[in-house]
């Protein structure tokens, strides 16, 4: 499938097709290392991180590519995202001529921008990853946005085929404490390439943290935990703040009875634990199950690398 833009499952197509091609550049993660000569990716991060940062950027040297990396709130102008706006206040740049500006100097972007709890719609909408697809010119990819992060969940995806045991596993993500407010995006996600993958999916949370029905789909929601953990195959543990009506972005619990123990994993089907990192241990997971043979969090994340090369991969052949 051609690939200008990747900010859902929706831009990945076949999937049995992209894992096939995961699989193919795990076994040779250099066979295209000529693909992306001279040309320059921009990594743009309006937020933190350390899985995304180097996993992208090492697939983008598997291509063959040179890299840029631009952290916002370290050492660049801050921007003004609103337009209207009388700029007298601290934000000396406006986002719509710095996102030209940095398409300017490179052939692709990936861009990290979580939602900022200011405004639902503004969030849903995704304004500030469908400004830079507007306005660069260029390829633009999510290395996490306000409402998705398919390069996860990607990852997620390749690293589910490599260890399920049956054709069509059970599938558990579960909610899990946590003190801060956390955007709903690899949850989203990760509903939505399950869902697109056909599997068993069942999502337990307590109530008032009901995902966006849209991502939802077809999956099951069960509110007892451990009723939703019986015959499981594959555990994903999360946490996410409230998306329902008043209470978006906010911390309804931090029930520690929901932490991912021993206890919920005795009664699976023996299952893999998933967890996209960071985690807090102790308050998403016990050191005892992220520890134990069944964590696959390490393989999790170095599969990051494998899903950024098909990506970057894609997008380059069709510059
Ligand atoms: N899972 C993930 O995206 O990790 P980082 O936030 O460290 O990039």
């Amino acid at each position: 499938m051609i690939m200008r833009h990747f900010t859902s499952v929706n831009d990945i197509g076949d999937l049995t097709v992209a894992i096939k091609e995961a699989l193919e550049i795990k076994a040779d993660r250099f066979k295209y290392s000529t693909l992306g000569r001279n040309k320059t990716l921009m990594m743009v991060f309006f937020n933190s991180s350390l899985r995304t940062r180097l996993s992208t950027q090492k697939a983008a040297l598997n291509l063959g590519m040179n890299v840029i990396v631009l952290d916002i709130n370290q050492g660049a102008w801050k921007l003004e995202t609103e337009r209207g706006v009388i700029m007298d206040g601290d934000k000396p740049e406006h986002i719509l001529e710095a996102i030209p500006v940095m398409g300017s100097y490179c052939d692709v972007i990936g861009v990290r921008s979580f939602a900022r709890f200011e405004n639902k719609c503004e969030d849903y909408n995704e304004v500030i990853l469908n400004q830079f697809i507007k306005y660069s010119g260029r390829p633009v990819f999510s290395m996490e946005a306000a409402t998705r992060h398919p390069l996860q969940s990607f990852a997620d995806l390749i690293t589910i085929e490599e260890h399920k045991r049956v054709e069509r596993p059970k599938v558990v993500m579960t909610w899990a404490p946590h003190p801060k407010a956390l955007p709903q995006a690899v949850p989203n996600s990760f509903a939505e390439w399950i869902n697109a993958a056909g599997y068993e999916l069942v999502i337990t949370h307590p109530e008032g943290y009901e995902l966006d029905e849209a991502f939802v789909g077809n999956a099951r929601v069960e509110y007892n935990q451990m009723k939703a953990f019986e015959g499981a195959d594959f555990v994903y543990a999360k946490n996410w703040s409230a998306y329902k009506g008043d209470n978006y972005g906010k911390v309804l619990s931090t029930d520690r009875d929901w932490t991912v123990s021993e206890r919920q994993m005795a009664v699976t089907n023996n299952a893999f634990f998933m967890h996209c990192l960071p985690v807090r241990r102790n308050m998403i997971v016990t050191d005892a199950v992220i520890e134990s043979e069944n964590s696959l969090v390490i393989p999790e994340a170095a599969n990051r690398e494998i899903s950024a090369t098909v990506v970057l991969k894609r997008i380059l052949e069709n510059l």
